[in-house]
């Protein structure tokens, strides 16, 4: 049985008799939920066959449940479904965010690719931990994850790098990325120094850019929820590898 199932109510995810579901006789079920106002339209999902809206379900798995998640976000045809805030920090702990696209996530982590002489490149060697935020606006949904960040392995990087077009190939050699630039015509210079470079070969891996892989130690499922109720549930990650969740107000 998953966390919190025990003693739901019909219509509420949470254990507890917290219900959001309309008195009879209310509204149409969902009327006031976040997602409509981003044009979702038609009946909300239910818990159990209730016309109740339906909160974050409860899964033993935070993977499985990102997943989940990521699959709705990719059905519903969202720009960039994989496109995610990630926030570094220097030796210093002063904090800079930017956004990244997420290129995998399994048991292992959630992986990114960069220049490694970036500013978040080197804030990841200063100080090894970052977070990452999703927000899939249409589905009301945010993810947070945070951990340890480490490099991936050189075969790994290899083997995304060859999958990259050839001018996305060529730019990461080109670009001293996060370093002051004085002309637009100073980056046309290296990017045609660099397709000359390599010809019609393919262009290796710049050695100066990898990927990173961010572990989780908690992972922060929030779920828009009519009034501002909203659904939060927190997964952390114990010595021992096992996950525990509590409930978060929102
Ligand atoms: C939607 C989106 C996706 C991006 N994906 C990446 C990415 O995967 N890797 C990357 O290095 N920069 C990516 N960028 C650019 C970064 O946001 C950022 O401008 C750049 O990496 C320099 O950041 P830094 O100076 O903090 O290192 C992306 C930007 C946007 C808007």
């Amino acid at each position: 049985m998953p966390p919190g199932a025990d003693r739901r109510c019909g219509h509420s995810p949470w254990p507890s008799p917290v219900c959001y579901a309309p008195a009879a006789g209310a509204r149409e079920a969902g009327a006031n939920h976040p997602n409509r106002r981003h044009g979702r339209g038609g009946a909300l999902p239910c818990l159990e066959g209730s016309d109740g809206p339906m909160g974050i379900p409860r899964r033993g798995d935070p993977l499985a449940l990102f997943h989940e998640w990521y699959a709705e976000a990719q059905q519903l045809d969202i720009e960039e479904p994989t496109a995610v805030t990630l926030a570094t920090a220097d030796a210093r702990g002063r904090p800079s965010a930017r956004m990244v696209l997420l290129k995998g996530a399994d048991e292992n982590g959630f992986v990114f690719y960069t220049n490694l002489a970036s500013r978040k490149g080197r804030e990841l060697q200063e100080n090894p931990y970052a977070a990452l935020c999703f927000y899939w606006m249409s589905l009301g949904k945010q993810v947070r994850v945070e951990g340890p960040a480490a490099q991936v392995t050189d075969e790994e990087a290899d083997d995304y790098f060859a999958t990259r077009g050839r001018q996305s190939q060529i730019g990461a050699w080109a670009s001293k990325q996060s370093q002051p630039l004085d002309t637009r015509f100073a980056l046309e210079k290296r990017v045609a120094k660099y397709a000359l470079k390599f010809g019609a070969g393919a262009p290796p891996r710049p050695p100066f850019w990898s990927g990173f892989r961010i572990r989780p130690e908690s992972i922060e499922f929030w779920q828009a929820m009519p009034f501002r109720l909203h659904d939060r549930l927190r997964y952390a990650r114990g010595a021992d590898g096992e996950w525990t969740t509590e409930n978060l107000f929102p």
